[in-house]
């Protein structure tokens, strides 16, 4: 069905000329009680428009008859004109106005042919027109909302399958790869292999890592974020990491410095997350950090009027690297979005590192942001906000077993 024209919504209703004598076109007016609007035209095109309740206002005031009986009807007619050419789409008539006390009217339309007089357009209509577009048109978004979310159900499905087929044969090449660099089952024949199952081992856990990020900025960007809240104390991650990542950082023959308060509180929080978080920054600061360097983890909680004007428990990753030119330190926690250098050209990364912490910390109501000086080293803060604090120590916690220094 093709949307209807402005013509569609002409009907003839008979002009007069301006010439017309207002005592005519008040008998036609009483003849025909449903012409609303009368146009004026002259040689066919049209001038003006006498308007029902204008003109009989006018008309029946005293001595109105007297006055304009036998006066042209030029007198009393409207002549800011609103025409529209009859080819015209009606979403492009524009028939709004305000009267003299701003209030919104809806003004009387003429369509033209070649800019002859065509038919006075009906605005009823039009507003009817308009509402069915506004249907038709909400029934249409509406739809592409459905078949967007059902491409969106669809596409996590897809994720989900993909990262088990992707997760299940590279754990095993990992697993494989890592009983043979122990020589679980003895010594391996020629020695060679020995480097070979080295690469296959770390070239294994770089694409998983990859994997990862990829699979869980999908999940982020389909706005699919799960909070799985537990409470528990940051020392027992903040431990189990630092474990972790000491052969990279003695690999890097980088020193690591903890400084974590005393009398740190129970969060509340994701713990996954929590672990993506910490080891992101550090690997962050491992990775752009040249030999020689040092790697501070600090942790507080700090108070409304510190540096930061929040109130929360913020961890701090401070490293001695090659720094971030500030033009780019919003940038870098874009997606995709890595500095260029001869440095960072050798260090192999998604570039996706830095926005997914972002999107972990704002999913706890926190904040990340980033401090540098370029050639001196980063400072990367990530504040979980005041709520996620549990002060009591909550009950059945293994924080009581849990041994006092970290590393
Ligand atoms: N501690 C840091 N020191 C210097 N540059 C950094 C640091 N952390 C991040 N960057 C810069 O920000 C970019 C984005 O970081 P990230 O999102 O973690 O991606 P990736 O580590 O995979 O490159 C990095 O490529 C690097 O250029
Ligand atoms: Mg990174």
């Amino acid at each position: 069905m093709t949307p209807p024209k402005a013509r569609d919504l002409a009907t003839l209703v008979p002009p007069i000329s301006q010439q017309t004598s207002c005592a005519a076109v008040f008998d036609r007016l009483l003849a025909e009680p449903e012409t609303q609007n009368i146009p004026v035209t002259r040689n066919g095109q049209p001038i003006g428009l006498i308007g029902r309740q204008d003109f009989l206002q006018n008309y029946a005031r005293p001595f109105g008859p007297e006055l304009y009986g036998r006066t042209p009807v030029a007198r009393l007619m409207q002549r800011d004109l609103v025409t529209v050419e009859g080819g015209m789409s009606c979403e492009t008539i524009d028939v709004r106005s305000q009267d003299s006390y701003g209030n919104p009217v809806l003004r009387p339309f003429v369509v033209t042919e070649g800019g002859l007089y065509g038919g006075m357009g009906d605005t009823t209509k039009l507003m009817l027109v308009m509402a069915d577009l506004a249907t038709a048109r909400a029934a249409a978004l509406q739809e592409e909302t459905h078949r967007a979310e059902a491409a969106s159900r669809s596409k996590t499905q897809f994720l989900a399958g993909m990262s088990h087929e992707l997760r299940t044969p590279l754990n095993a090449i990992i697993g494989f790869a890592d009983l043979m660099r122990l020589r679980t089952f003895g010594e391996l024949q020629p020695a060679r292999y020995g480097e070979y199952v080295e690469d296959i081992h770390r070239s294994g856990l770089h694409l998983l890592n990859m994997i990862n990020e990829l699979l869980d900025m999908a999940k982020i960007e389909s706005g699919h974020v799960e909070l799985r809240e537990t409470t528990f104390h940051p020392l027992d991650i903040g431990v189990d990491i630092l474990r972790m990542l000491r052969q990279s950082i003695a690999d890097a023959r980088l020193s690591l410095r903890v400084d974590i308060a005393d009398d740190l509180p129970f969060i509340h929080a994701d713990q996954q997350h929590i672990r993506r978080i910490l080891i992101n920054l550090l690997s962050n600061a491992i990775k752009y950090t040249p030999p020689e360097g040092c790697i501070t983890l600090a942790v507080c909680v700090c108070g409304p009027d510190e540096a930061c004007g929040e109130e929360g428990l913020k961890v701090t990753v401070e490293d001695t690297g090659i720094g971030i030119p500030p033009d780019m330190l919003e940038k870098v926690m874009e997606p995709f979005e890595q500095v260029e250098n001869s440095f960072t050209r050798t260090r192999a990364g998604t570039g996706l590192g830095l926005s997914l912490t972002k999107a972990m910390v704002e999913a706890h109501g926190g904040k990340l942001w980033l401090e540098s000086e370029l050639g001196r080293g980063t400072r990367a803060h990530a504040l979980l906000p005041a709520s996620r604090i549990v002060w009591e120590r909550p009950l059945r916690s293994r924080a009581a077993q849990r041994g006092a220094s970290p590393v």
